[in-house]
């Protein structure tokens, strides 16, 4: 029998799905009823010092649909409004009413030393399991120098992490931004000021479009728009590179985050880093209940893969992603045309001709492929309405 049971920086999860730092965590009630329907634990929504003001917009978000289905959020939602002395009193009262569930605080301050350790010697004396510190928030609140502002710049990092670790009583990781060039620049400075991992990753700044009928942004106030933070299925491939990039250069755990609306994407994020995972948009499209087929998918592959654990399943990826310059480039695929699926429709002439090759043409009802003109881009199957083309190796 497989197990779900998991470790992050020595704290027990009872299952590798924790909420993310947003608004699913920003009630102590709520995070007590997702306790309640299976959550291995929580991030809290991102705490700071009472004195720091943050006026939202309305509206905060955008969003990005496929056949009526939103697959992604551009929000501009900023950080808790509730006080410190709310989250210290949820924190006592969530962990006596479930022992077993983790609890992360999320924090963010001013770039001011005493602001940091202020918060973090107030939360040490609640039961919390860990730190996770806010560097990467784009849109709460750069301008003030915090949120991305931190995230993007390595020296800020490393002061304010070293700031932390000199007073935290607990665990203390960074939750890193994807708007940098190599996520792993920054994740290496903060693990040299001693951080004991990383989650990765926040949104990533976006704009998500302009109504073409009245000229305003989509996200539009009062007539304004400012970058947001996307989220949701668009911004999994980004989050899957960037947990990749941290593993490759660090051995430290790893939260994965970003799209992830199924099991199949957590068992990704597992496989390419990841110690465990944080859901944020999927629950707040589908409710806390989804965490009942995250749970059971995953349990499910882990056994029908013969694995124990998620630790089997973890970095499995990481040795196959190596540098464009390292891949065999002897290695060649061909198309193979089940021509008794094709119906004629042509997309795969159409894409191998406008996109430089010309290596199929259509005879007599038949997909022909000219070998010598091939070079193996796998377009022509990617496009097939009908599965009728698969590739095979040479
Ligand atoms: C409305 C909203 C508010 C968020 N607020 C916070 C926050 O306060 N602190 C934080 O660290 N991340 C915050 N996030 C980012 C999420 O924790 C998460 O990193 C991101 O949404 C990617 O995960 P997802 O694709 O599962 O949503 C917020 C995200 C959304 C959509």
């Amino acid at each position: 029998m497989a197990t779900l049971e998991t470790s992050f920086l020595g704290i027990k999860f009872e299952n590798p799905f924790l909420l993310a730092s947003a608004p699913p965590t920003a009630l102590v009630e709520s995070i007590d009823k997702a306790f309640e329907l299976g959550w291995g634990g929580a991030v809290l929504k991102t705490i700071t010092p009472d004195n720091l003001e943050m006026l939202e917009a309305s509206p905060r978000y955008a969003v990005m649909k496929e056949k009526n289905k939103v697959i992604g959020f551009q929000n501009i939602e900023l950080l808790s409004h509730k006080t410190v002395k709310y989250w210290c009193d949820g924190i006592r009262y969530l962990k006596e009413k479930h022992p077993k569930k983790v609890i992360i605080a999320s924090i963010m301050a001013p770039v001011e030393k005493e602001e940091w350790q202020d918060l973090v010697k107030t939360l040490n004396e609640t039961p919390i399991d860990a730190f996770e510190l806010n560097f990467s928030c784009p849109h709460g609140m750069p301008e003030k120098n915090i949120g991305m502002a931190i995230g993007t710049s390595a020296e800020i990092s490393i002061l304010i992490t070293s700031w932390v670790k000199a007073v935290a009583k607990k665990p203390v990781f960074v939750k890193l931004t994807p708007n940098v060039t190599n996520i792993a620049w920054i994740s290496n400075a903060v693990e040299r000021a001693g951080a004991d991992g990383f989650a990765a990753i926040n949104t990533v700044q976006g704009f998500m479009g302009v109504d073409l009928d009245t000229l305003e942004p989509n996200l539009c106030i009062d007539g304004c728009t400012t970058y947001g933070g996307c989220s949701g299925e668009i911004v999994k491939p980004i989050g899957l590179r960037c947990v990749a990039q941290i593993r490759q250069s660090s051995q430290l755990p790893i939260l994965g985050i970003g799209g992830i609306s199924k099991w199949q994407d957590a068992a990704q994020y597992i496989a390419v880093g990841s110690d465990a995972v944080q859901v944020c948009t999927e629950v707040m499209l589908n409710g806390y209940g989804i965490i009942g087929n995250l749970k059971k998918g995953l349990l499910e592959y882990l056994e029908s893969k013969n694995m124990d654990s998620i630790s089997d399943l973890k970095n499995r990826v990481i040795s196959k992603i190596s540098a464009h310059e390292d891949l065999n480039k002897n290695y060649c695929m061909k198309p193979v045309v089940d021509n008794e699926k094709c119906i004629s429709c042509e997309k795969c002439t159409r894409i191998c001709a406008e996109s430089e090759h010309h290596a199929l043409s259509l005879e007599d009802g038949k997909i022909e492929l000219d070998e010598g003109k091939c070079q193996g881009c796998s377009l022509c199957s990617i496009v097939c309405p009908q599965s009728a083309i698969t590739m095979n190796s040479k």
